[in-house]
């Protein structure tokens, strides 16, 4: 797809994946719709991208408020990516140090924000872009989520976490074939670890050193900028679908992670 002319919508594009896949489709001549909790954030990626930026606070939780801002995203011009890149809450182990269970709310939670969250934003994404002209291909458009390697090999307090990220793995290729008639593309990025402010409250070279160690190639961990190209070579290659792609330097979770 021509990048160039198009809009891109990014939830929670105020995060670090969120962020540097703004940067990259603004910098490719896409139009972009920052949608994020966080105001803050928001608004500071679209003051730094200025013209054919603009920010609509969301909550990926509230059906309303995704709509609203794929509304606003639609206004400034046609709709033809939608990237799937927000943050929420970690996991717990199943029985904790005196055997004592996980609420079960802690799990559904969990599968609310990342799993739920994401087909409620691709499927009013996709009603979106399908009301775009199709371009080369019969293409409209193309939806990027963002699972884990965690939804291959979770570690010891994933399991929320890794069935959330298992279940956007696992509900790519129906989508794919959901939004085929609409020439709608549906493609995953499965990223490994990556230094990105999710990781809070801790010392980038001290994390990049612990968690780099465990990477085969290359010894470090992930940077956004990576992610977002990735975004940008999967909206450009009409034939890449239905498809999960890992980013993650040939990492393989141990139990504990590294
Ligand atoms: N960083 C990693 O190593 C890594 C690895 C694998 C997968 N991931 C996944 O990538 C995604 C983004 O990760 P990141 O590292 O960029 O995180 P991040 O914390 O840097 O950014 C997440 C963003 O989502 C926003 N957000 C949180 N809750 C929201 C809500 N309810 N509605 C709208 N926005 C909300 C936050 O304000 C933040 O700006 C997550 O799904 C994460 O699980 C990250």
């Amino acid at each position: 797809m021509e990048i160039r002319g198009a809009v891109a919508f990014v939830a929670g594009g105020g995060g670090g994946f969120g962020a540097a896949t703004s940067r990259r489709l603004h910098a490719a001549g896409a139009k972009v719709l920052v949608a994020d909790l966080d105001e803050d954030k928001g608004r500071a990626v679209v003051e730094e991208l200025g013209e054919g930026a603009a920010f609509a606070r969301t909550d990926v939780t509230d059906e309303a408020s995704i709509q609203a801002a794929l509304d606003q995203a639609t206004e400034l011009g046609p709709l033809r990516i939608a990237v799937v890149a927000h943050g929420g809450p970690g996991g717990q182990r199943t029985l904790d140090k005196s055997n004592a269970p996980a609420p079960q709310a802690s799990f559904t939670r969990v599968l609310d924000i990342f799993l739920a969250s994401t087909y409620n934003i691709d499927r009013l994404a996709a009603a979106a872009i399908a009301r775009s002209e199709p371009l080369e291909h019969g293409e409209r458009g193309v939806i990027i989520n963002t699972a884990s390697i965690a939804a291959f090999d979770g570690t010891i307090g994933q399991a929320g976490y890794s069935a959330a990220k298992g279940g956007i793995v696992a509900m790519t290729l129906p989508l794919a074939r959901d939004l085929a008639p609409a020439g709608i593309r549906v493609v995953t990025i499965a990223p490994g670890t990556f230094l990105t402010p999710a990781f809070r409250n801790a010392d980038p070279e001290q994390l990049d050193a612990y968690w780099g160690a465990a990477v085969p190639f290359p010894k470090r961990m992930g940077r956004a900028a990576e992610y977002a190209q990735l975004a940008q070579q999967i909206a450009e290659n009409v034939y890449l679908n239905g498809e999960t792609i890992r980013l993650d330097g040939a990492l393989r979770f141990t139990p504990k992670g590294a």
